[in-house]
């Protein structure tokens, strides 16, 4: 048998010697490998090849930059490694056949390409089973400015009876033997997002999450793959990978016994096996995948550009600078209250104000987490004059007014739950879970899927003046079982449940197409880019804590553009407010505080901030992020935004921890025009004696900034600055 090595890198000085296996570096792409023609998935920058083998198996043989396959492979690995035959690894696919056969063998059919629109090219790659009518489609959209690959796969069952399918990957990728780094975004309920690098070593490595709803409060379902020595910033080849699926997911990392990883990232089969029946089909989430090599911060910037043109919604259109009373009040508060809370945001310079939980239950009034929820009518003894006199209110002081809403969810003490206690997620002869006193609807269940989309639309559609709406989901599942499915379909709830969820949120969507959306998942519980399709931007984490903030702003960058990231001021952790202000200007700016409760030293400097915000504000949200210093390993962090023409940038450097000895005071720019003189101006700084805010620190060209010029003194922690950098006429 051949010696199964697939070729991955493309470093050229980089030679693998395994097994006398020589890769040479000879920049030629194939068109015909072993007489066969190669079928090539590629974007500007990066390609995949596949080609099938003399059998007709399908291979991939190449994943690097374009042109830099050196031609030379040996390799059996299979593009969609399918389990139950000669494949004795984890699989991408496993199924058990009409008549009770557990293997597949997928052979080629055919592939097509076709240009969706100038910058999307869609390529099918059909694999059928060689005995049973079963089909497979590799589908893979190659995004060729931001060069991103989305793949995805569709089985359709063409047998007489029902298949079940166990594992189900949206992508499975063969790298030859080396060295392989992996990161994972891991963390907990408000401490979200931790960078975690590994040297992969032989077994498995998986990265998962078996929580069916919220599913990212413990992981986000994104990893960076160092290839062949750890990812590095501007440096290095690397893949970042991210699936686009709010429900359980799986990311495994497996050496073979030749020292072969094998990746493979998808739904999580954890307690999903799909039942198919005939002439039924079945889509996988997309995964999306970037290979950059030149590190991380490339792969980031094709994330955050593909984001903003296809990730998530009106991704160049700025987003309003928003006052939010949850950490201000939250669930104590009425009319009059809010009110003054909408002048006071309106004196500031907020152009939104978002009312968040605790504003509708009767009989069970939503005054703490433990009772209301589902019972979507507004509570009157806080709010008598219903929501509507709220956006009165707002419509005449001139702000615009958002809503929260957490229409997934019930808390046992509900009108809902005692008319529907068989709406909820659980099992048959187990007693209920209550996490945060609350249960997760069935949204398999259609009439459970209506009264959802409806709490929504309903309360859009009686408020025609709602801007904004912020959708939350404050628990995962347990007990993962339904009282709706049939005993045999038990396994198709989470997957069923998220057809569901999305077709509520694309309704919402369409129906109320002006209205801004918030994603939220009690902090970042929810953070992936199909979900995000339907939302303007997401709420990170419920730590607003700015120190740990620059963490996790850190970690969303790796994959999410600044314009969905929504970072407020509030009083977590008890920090200097220009601290706060600089770290949530670092993204989309808002604020949580109750402004009755500032001093007049912090009002100046918050209406001078917003102001501030309001004028780089194009910048910060759809300019080009370049991130400088790294919070892990040092004691400061730093990254700026340029504009699309690299005459105006802003950067922003936290002094997190105290500078040690020898720490390096200057920061080196990236991004602007080398020739290019540049005048940098400190801006929102605490008003000086003359009450100035911001001071020149002088002009320097391009490539002495992005040699270290800007000597950036804060030495103290929790210190910041922000420098504004604007090209001068030469
Ligand atoms: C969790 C969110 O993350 C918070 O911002 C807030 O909306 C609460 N839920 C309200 O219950």
């Amino acid at each position: 048998m051949k010696k199964l090595y697939i070729h991955l890198l493309v470093v050229s000085a980089m030679f693998f010697n395994m097994a006398g296996q020589v890769f040479a570096q000879d920049g030629a792409t194939p068109k015909n490998l072993d007489g066969k023609q190669a079928i090539t998935v590629a974007t500007e920058k990066t390609e995949m090849i596949f080609t099938p083998d003399g059998d007709n198996r399908l291979q991939l043989i190449f994943y690097g930059t374009k042109g830099s396959f050196n031609g030379k492979y040996d390799s059996l690995a299979e593009a969609y490694f399918s389990g139950g035959s000669d494949f004795y690894y984890s699989p991408a696919l496993r199924v058990t056949h009409e008549d009770g056969n557990t293997s597949t063998l997928l052979k080629l059919q055919k592939s097509e390409q076709k240009n969706l629109d100038g910058n999307i090219v869609e390529t099918r790659i059909y694999l059928k089973d060689d005995y049973y009518n079963f089909y497979v489609t590799l589908v893979f959209k190659a995004y060729q400015k931001e060069n991103l690959i989305a793949q995805h796969v569709v089985f359709e069952n063409k047998e007489k009876k029902a298949v079940t399918i166990y594992n189900f990957a949206s992508t499975a990728l063969t790298f030859s033997p080396g060295k392989y780094y992996l990161t994972q975004f891991h963390g907990k309920w408000a401490d979200e997002m931790n960078m975690v690098e590994e040297l992969l070593t032989p077994g498995i490595k998986v990265l998962d999450s078996k929580l069916g709803v919220r599913a990212h409060e413990m992981r986000n379902p994104t990893f960076l793959l160092g290839i062949g020595e750890p990812a590095r910033e501007d440096n290095g080849n690397v893949i970042g990978g991210s699936l686009a699926w709010s429900g359980s997911f799986e990311f495994s990392f497996e050496f073979d016994e030749n020292g072969r990883l094998f990746a493979l990232c998808g739904m999580n089969p954890y307690m999903e096996q799909r039942i198919l029946e005939p002439g039924k089909t079945f889509v996988t989430p997309e995964m999306l995948l970037v290979y950059s090599n030149k590190g991380t911060g490339e792969m980031s910037r094709s994330f955050q550009d593909w984001g903003r043109k296809y990730g998530v919604r009106e991704g160049y259109t700025p987003r309003s600078i928003l006052l939010n009373n949850w950490e201000a009040t939250f669930f104590d508060f009425d009319e009059k209250k809010l009110v003054s809370l909408f002048e006071g945001a309106k004196k500031l310079g907020f152009e939104l104000f978002l009312l968040d939980d605790g504003w509708f239950g009767n009989k069970y009034p939503r005054n703490d987490d433990h009772a209301g929820l589902g019972d979507w009518d507004v509570n009157k003894k806080k709010l008598p004059n219903g929501v509507e006199a709220l956006c009165v209110a707002a419509e005449k002081i001139g702000i615009d007014f958002g809503i929260w809403v957490e229409p997934e969810m019930v808390n046992p003490k509900s009108e809902l739950y005692e008319k529907h206690p068989d709406w909820v997620i659980g099992q048959k002869h187990r007693p209920l879970n209550f996490r945060r006193n609350q249960l997760n609807l069935d949204l398999s269940n259609p009439d459970v899927r209506e009264f959802c989309f409806n709490v929504v639309d309903h309360l859009l559609t009686a408020n025609p003046d709602i801007r904004f709406v912020k959708w939350d989901a404050n628990r995962f599942v347990t007990n993962g079982g339904s009282y709706y499915l049939k005993p045999e379909l038990q396994s198709h709830l989470i997957y069923d449940y998220h057809v569901a969820l999305y077709d509520i949120m694309d309704r919402v969507m369409k129906k109320h197409p002006n209205v801004r959306m918030m994603l939220c998942s009690g902090g970042g519980g929810r953070v992936d880019y199909k979900a995000l399709s339907y939302f303007h931007e997401f709420w990170p984490s419920d730590n607003t804590d700015p120190v740990q903030r620059v963490y996790i702003q850190w970690g969303y960058s790796m994959f999410y553009p600044s314009i969905a990231v929504a970072g407020h001021v509030t009083h977590w952790g008890a920090r200097p407010i220009k601290f706060a202000f600089d770290v949530a200007m670092s993204v989309r700016m808002g604020m949580d505080r109750d402004l009755a409760k500032l001093n007049e030293q912090e009002l100046a400097f918050s209406k001078n901030a917003i102001a501030e915000y309001k004028r780089v504000r194009d910048v910060v949200q759809l300019g080009t992020q370049y991130r400088l210093i790294s919070p892990y390993g040092s004691n400061r962090s730093a990254s700026m935004y340029v504009n699309e023409d690299k005459s105006h940038a802003i950067a922003f450097v936290f002094q997190i921890k105290n500078a040690a000895e020898g720490d390096s005071t200057t920061v080196a720019l990236k991004g602007l025009i080398p020739g290019k003189q540049y005048k940098v101006r400190e801006i929102n700084r605490m008003p000086d004696a003359s009450g100035k805010t911001s001071a020149e620190v002088g002009v320097f060209s391009g490539k002495q900034l992005m040699d270290g010029a800007l000597d950036c003194r804060l030495n103290a922690e929790i210190t910041s600055s922000v420098y504004e950098i604007t090209a001068v006429a030469n």
